[in-house]
């Protein structure tokens, strides 16, 4: 089913729209057609285009490692307006849905969500799956944590499009993994359920679950031949939920608490003060984003600017990971190079008290580089964002899917990290980084922690054309 290619603009900035989410326990707000397909292009459409030597690439809106787009959308919903109920697939080349079953399987979802209130009531739920050989032929095993960040990154649009558009949106990790892949039908050595997506609110209970049959499809082989990385089964086995009790533990479970250690040398953020934010919308901003591939190491960017990016990414995902709003699993640790109003340096980021401490003073652009995997990128930029996060305590308060929750976390951050440059005409890219180095790098303050994720920000270069060319 073709959706429709002229969608309305929702005219929302795009900082609003990652400040304000709309709270999925207020009035009933149902999605139609035309806001689900804003939700679903702007999260995984294909917003450019590019001719290589080596053929055509498409890019989507989202980050993505290697750009090779391994994480799929479902669609399971009651009657919208102009959509009937049924489980579809989002095929992003041809913005269209492609129907698996006909009929209302929200109740299903409920279920297998031991009646998540978000999912119980909401008219229409998005699933994100992944899909390993589609990274995995170029990552291998490390794919299992790229299907954190990739999904991450598109989540950061999903809930910033949803909002604009006036529908709630959570991330919800609390699921019974074999009833999800069991209602899509997925062949679980190949591709996977990764998280469920609840959009709108409507007050009347969802409906009753469906009895469910194999639906058997032919699928195309990506390759003639796969190779199969059994760490990546067996983690996933692992970080399973497999019935409604561990999945009502799951919910169960407090947040990590916040480290909130006075600290002597800190500067407060200073965010750009209301009537000087960006006024583009979030349509503009993610069509213009694209991760940055050269940056201007003689350019810098303000504390404002800065500060401007580190508050709007951590204001708390809307998430099933926390009891209360506002908690987080990754710490933020920074290499400043440039930043006017900051010296260069290490700094730790107090979330808490909306300050940076700085660690140790100096230029450190050559360690960057080194720590980015020995890329160009974090040593030309203006500043290295690292997430590090305490997995020992994590995975002791969650369990094992704790480890599904970090990566997807750092993702979701750092998908708003990209939008929130973006809305400001900065540049930014995610990278990949030695592990240990990093933790080694900002110790001992991170000392017993582990690398997450990575970006960089600065100003990309604008190359001049050349002359006679
Ligand atoms: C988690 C993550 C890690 C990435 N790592 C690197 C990297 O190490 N080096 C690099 O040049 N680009 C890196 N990228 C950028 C991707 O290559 C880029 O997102 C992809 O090609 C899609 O292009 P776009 O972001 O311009 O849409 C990374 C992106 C993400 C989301």
């Amino acid at each position: 089913m073709p959706l429709p290619r002229e969608v309305s603009q929702t005219g929302v900035a795009a900082l609003s729209a990652l400040a304000h989410p709309v709270s999925s326990s207020g009035a009933d707000s149902v999605p139609d057609l035309q806001d689900l397909t804003r939700i679903l292009y702007f999260s995984a459409g294909i917003t450019k285009q590019r001719t290589y030597p080596g053929g055509e690439i498409y890019f989507r809106a989202a980050a993505c490692t290697g750009a090779l787009y391994e994480i799929e959308l479902y669609v399971v919903t009651g009657d919208l307006s102009g959509l009937k109920a049924g489980v579809y697939h989002f095929n992003p080349a041809e913005v269209s849905l492609g129907l698996l079953r006909k009929g209302d399987f929200c109740g299903n979802l409920s279920k297998a969500t031991a009646m998540e209130p978000a999912v119980t009531y909401a008219p229409t739920t998005i699933i994100c799956t992944g899909t390993y050989w589609r990274n995995a032929w170029k990552y291998q095993a490390r794919t299992y944590r790229h299907f954190g960040w990739d999904t991450g990154t598109l989540l950061a649009n999903m809930l910033a499009v949803s909002a604009a558009s006036g529908v709630p949106a959570e991330i919800v990790l609390g699921f019974v993994d074999a009833e999800v892949g069991r209602l899509l039908d997925l062949d679980t050595r190949h591709e996977v359920s990764l998280c469920l997506v609840p959009i709108g609110r409507r007050s009347e209970i969802s409906r009753a679950p469906r009895e469910l049959s194999a639906l058997d499809l032919e699928t195309i082989p990506l390759s003639q031949r796969e190779v199969e990385y059994p760490a990546m089964l067996q983690i996933h086995e692992a970080s399973s939920l497999k019935s409604k009790e561990e999945v009502a533990q799951w919910r169960g479970r407090q947040h990590v608490l916040p480290s909130t250690t006075a600290t002597h040398d800190s500067i407060r953020l200073q965010p750009l003060p209301d009537e000087q934010q960006p006024k583009d919308t979030i349509e503009q901003v993610i069509l213009r984003r694209g991760s940055t591939r050269t940056f201007d190491r003689t350019a810098s960017i303000t504390l404002a600017q800065l500060s401007t990016i580190l508050d709007f990414a951590t204001r708390g995902l809307p998430a099933d990971l926390f009891e209360s709003p506002g908690g987080q699993l990754n710490d933020l640790y920074l290499i400043v190079h440039s930043v006017n109003g900051l010296k260069p340096g290490a700094y730790f980021f107090r979330r808490e008290q909306s300050a940076l401490e700085l660690l140790k003073e100096g230029q450190f652009r050559p360690e960057a580089c080194h720590l980015g995997l020995e890329q160009e990128l974090p040593g030309d930029a203006c500043v290295d964002i690292f997430f590090l996060a305490n997995l020992e305590s994590i995975l002791e308060r969650y369990g094992n899917r704790g480890y599904r929750a970090v990566q997807l976390e750092a993702g979701a951050i750092g998908g708003r990290m990209y939008l929130a440059a973006y809305a400001q005409r900065l540049g930014a890219s995610g990278l990949t980084f030695f592990d240990d180095d990093v933790v080694n790098f900002f110790s001992p303050l991170a000392k017993g922690k582990s690398a997450i994720f990575l970006l960089a920000i600065g100003r990309p270069l604008i190359r001049k054309p050349q002359q006679g060319t």
